[in-house]
């Protein structure tokens, strides 16, 4: 690839090469990394395609991109700002109209806008890296180059819905096989590729073939429109706050029902109002937070350790999803536990995932058998002896840890990593009891570990730079969005859930029932309530926690009793078949339990309350003031680096809803005065607990907004 672009050196910031060879113009785009449709390479294709028009030497085109990649999308620096013209549009329209034959000979990816460009190509040729995707619909947004109506022409309006609903990516070998691709090549440079492609269709006298004449897998039977239809109704359950994924639908459908350019206009439009929305913002901004999190200070002075074999400590729930974790990023993982008979338990739950994931053809079955090959387990914390890093999940209980961390000192090598997967404890402490402390650093994974994306990294005063940074390439290589977080007790997410969670405990004791703050949390965007949660990862884990926080609880707090009057009845939720719901039979969606309601109103009374009516939007405004109060205190003291890692945090590992952003951005979407003035109105019952924090009073002072510190910090 690197001899292409040599071969037509775009220089002097021309970011799109055009070279004649023989009569094929090569047109070859320049943009590192990944090729992205900017302006300057959008101004780049108008002018070969100026010259494709006008030369008459020129009797076909290539079209490639230089290095990995084809075209990775739209410019993200671009975002939000007023587009310049030439648009993708029009650029794709003029591909379809050249009256030579053009072929995209795509390499690496081809994604969004890239796509969109390729297939307005009249021909299209993959190498064995291509692959393709829309993933418009992960920002909020629609294909709005024609996607919509030339995707469908080519895989029909199933596959083409599917793609743009899912967002996800097709491998060369499936683009060929669903007909978004013409031909697959062995050759690997992509410049190659295309000129044979283009050679032979010269030779053979094929001229151009416009995409948007291909009707013929436009196929408007009944099974299409039910597929249509049922999409449509699917959506209304999963995803009702997305306008996106049912504006696709509709621009899809048109692709049945309307001429190319009038469906093309009705993208247009159908485009613009997802520009406009609100859940576009909020994709927009969860998309940058995202990214944010890599942000840190000891990117600087950090180079990462190398990570190949790897210690897990407690095969428990988390001991062994994270086992998992680390054996699908590729290391070789030796889990410790305290008997054969638990060691045995912990590696049949690793097996169990395993073979789940080949039966559901996530994994081949070699996959699974080289994962199993690097997988062992042991008693004997002398087996950790060569470990690069050790993480440890044993039982939540200071004593224990520290044993295990005092083992773990004898038996490691020096500058192994000593990971702990605390959920609440002074990391502090942990890192004290060993005779480097240096190399101790937390790392809180969420349940299920293989799978929920969040992982916090926990940095104490004394952890090593490097230490950090290589956490940080851990959790990249586990595909986990890392978030760097300070000691606290919960640090970033527990800690700021503890309050809101309190805040709903009040709402049931002074009238709510937990069915409705549920309901209200799930129309708010939640795929669950909180009792919901609590009913699933178990409600012991609650009462544990209350209890290990019995000894620093300030009298003068307020305590509702009713979640450990629950929980003292042994119903802990699913695993124990009741909790805030119960469920019959095992089942997985509980139903409202009337003798939780009649325990929830002995409490009142004892407590003395007279309950009231709450309405639903009055549930949100106290759960999300007291979730955006603390969140602000925990950016005021440095446990987040910035509010856009709590928003990180929270869309990743507490199910918050993605388009909202995160509950920084939401707060800034209402508006940071709206949730003090919330905040004072409540204080007027409870001051210990609606304190606001001085950075939230801060920043109404001055006007100012939390995405005005992200862009500080
Ligand atoms: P668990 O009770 O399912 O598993 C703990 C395992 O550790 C047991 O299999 C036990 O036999 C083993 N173990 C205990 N002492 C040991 C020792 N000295 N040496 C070797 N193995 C030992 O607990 P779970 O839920 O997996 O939690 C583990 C840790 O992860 C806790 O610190 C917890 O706070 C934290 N955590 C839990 C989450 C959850 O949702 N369950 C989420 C995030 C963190």
């Amino acid at each position: 690839m690197t001899q292409s672009s040599a071969s037509a050196p775009p220089s002097d910031g021309i970011v799109v090469g055009a070279e004649l060879v023989d009569d094929v113009l090569v047109v070859t785009v320049d943009n590192p990394p990944v090729n992205a449709l900017g302006y300057p390479v959008r101004a780049g294709l108008a002018r070969a395609l100026d010259r494709a028009e006008a030369e008459s030497e020129v009797r076909a085109v290539v079209l490639i991109g230089a290095g990995r990649h084809f075209i990775g999308g739209a410019d993200i620096k671009e975002f939000g700002l007023p587009r310049e013209r030439p648009f993708v549009s029009e650029l794709c329209a003029r591909l379809e109209e050249l009256d030579k034959p053009v072929v995209a000979a795509v390499h690496g990816a081809a994604l969004g806008g890239g796509l969109e460009v390729a297939v307005s190509a009249h021909y299209r040729v993959a190498t064995a890296t291509a692959f393709f995707g829309l993933p418009e619909v992960q920002l909020g947004l629609l294909p709005g180059s024609g996607g919509t109506q030339r995707v469908p022409r080519l895989v029909g309006v199933p596959a083409a819905l599917d793609l743009m609903l899912t967002g996800r990516r097709l491998s060369a070998q499936e683009a060929f096989e669903l007909g978004l691709v013409d031909r697959l090549t062995d050759e690997v440079d992509p410049r190659a590729a295309g000129l044979a492609y283009a050679r032979e269709l010269l030779a053979s006298g094929t001229g151009p073939r416009p995409t948007r004449e291909l009707t013929g897998r436009l196929i408007d039977d009944a099974d299409t429109r039910r597929t249509l239809a049922e999409a449509r109704e699917r959506l209304t359950r999963t995803d009702r706050h997305l306008l996106s994924p049912r504006l696709i639908v509709d621009a899809v459908e048109a692709a049945l029902d309307l001429p190319f350019d009038q469906a093309l206009a009705l993208e247009r439009a159908l485009f613009q109002q997802c520009e406009q929305s609100s859940q576009r913002s909020g994709l927009v901004h969860a998309f940058f937070a995202e990214r944010a999190t890599a942000r840190i200070p000891e990117a600087a002075t950090g180079t990462p350790r190398q990570l190949e074999t790897a210690g897990v400590i407690g095969g428990g729930t988390m001991g062994a999803g994270i086992a998992l974790a680390l054996l699908n990023a590729g290391l070789t993982v030796t889990m410790v536990e305290r008997d054969a008979e638990s060691a045995a338990r912990g590696a049949a739950k690793v097996a169990q995932v395993l073979a789940a994931q080949v039966a559901k053809g996530r994994l081949s079955a070699a996959e699974r058998a080289e994962r199993e090959r690097r997988f062992s387990t042991t008693t004997d914390y002398a087996d950790l002896a060569r470990a690069d890093i050790v993480i440890e999940a044993v039982f939540e209980d200071m004593a224990v840890k520290k044993a295990v961390f005092s083992a773990l000192d004898r038996a490691c090598r020096p500058g192994a990593i000593l990971a702990s997967n605390t959920s609440y404890l002074d990391l502090d402490e942990i890192a004290a009891s060993t005779s480097r402390p240096g190399d101790v650093i937390g790392l809180h994974f969420f349940a299920p570990a293989h799978i929920m994306r969040l992982l916090e990294v926990v940095v104490t005063d004394r952890t090593e730079p490097d230490v950090v940074v290589t956490a940080f390439e851990l959790a990249g290589r586990m595909n986990k969005v890392a978030v760097r977080a300070g000691v606290c007790d919960g640090f970033i997410g527990n800690r700021i859930l503890n309050v809101y969670r309190r805040a709903a405990d009040y709402l049931i004791a002074d009238g709510a029932s937990p069915y409705q703050i549920d309901s209200a949390l799930r129309d708010f965007g939640y795929p669950m309530g909180p009792f919901e949660v609590s009913d699933l990862s178990g409600g012991d884990i609650g009462y544990a926690n209350r209890r290990r926080l019995d000894a620093t609880r300030d009298p003068q707090d307020r305590y509702v009793h009713i979640a450990d009057r629950i929980a003292e009845r042994g119903w802990y939720g699913q695993k124990t078949g009741r909790g805030w719901y119960r469920y019959p039979d095992g089942a997985r969606r509980g139903t409202p339990d009337p003798e939780v309601l009649a325990i929830v109103d002995q409490e009142r009374r004892r407590a003395g309350i007279t309950p009231r009516d709450f309405s639903d939007e009055e549930i949100l405004r106290r759960y999300l003031a007291a979730m955006v109060n603390e969140a602000a205190a925990a950016v005021a003291d440095g446990t987040a680096l910035r509010p856009s890692d709590v928003d990180a945090v929270f869309v990743h590992g507490f199910g918050f809803p993605r388009f909202r952003g995160g509950p920084m951005k939401y707060a800034d979407t209402v508006g940071p005065a709206t949730i003090l003035a919330d905040l004072q109105e409540f204080a007027r019952e409870d001051p210990r607990f609606w304190k606001p924090t001085p950075l939230l009073a801060q920043l109404v002072a001055d006007g100012r907004t939390f995405d005005h510190l992200n862009h500080e910090r």
